[in-house]
């Protein structure tokens, strides 16, 4: 199947896109650096915080936002655990008190961070797949 070529550059702070790629919904979405400083604090409550399986990501994004440039997050839009499609939730407190902000799937109540980490005690086994992609100028990225 073709790649994906996205215009990103009307992409703000804490807005995410959905584009399809393969038949698969991709997320693009743009984290605030309040967001980033958070996801170093999450490491323990979370199954594989630092990616180490590298199925869920091509090796440029074996980093902490799993990205190629940390504001920007790209990812497979399906949960790991049933596929069912996870709902974008970047507020602290939208999940419950202890939530500081994600993806968190409505059919069995997984819970992922804002780089698509898994937390630990919840259905889903990994982290979001992130997808092959790059950049081709600063304001483009294609999938795929
Ligand atoms: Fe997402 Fe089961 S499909 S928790």
């Amino acid at each position: 199947a073709a790649p994906v070529e996205v215009d990103i550059s009307k992409l703000e702070p804490g807005q995410k896109i959905d584009v399809d790629w393969r038949g698969k919904p991709i997320w693009i979405f743009r984290r605030t650096q309040q967001e980033l400083d958070t996801l170093p604090k999450l490491n323990d409550l979370l199954r594989d915080p630092h990616s180490e399986i590298i199925t869920q990501q091509p090796p440029y994004c074996q980093n902490l936002p799993r990205s190629i440039k940390p504001e920007y997050g790209v990812m497979v839009g399906i949960c790991t655990h049933l596929g069912c499609i996870p709902l974008y939730q970047p507020k602290p407190g939208s999940v419950d008190d202890e939530w500081l902000g994600g993806f968190f799937c409505p059919c069995h109540g997984s819970k992922y961070d804002l780089a698509g980490r898994v937390y630990k005690g919840v259905p889903a086994p990994l982290n979001l797949a992130v997808p092959p992609y790059w950049y081709p100028s600063e304001s483009r990225i294609v999938i795929g």
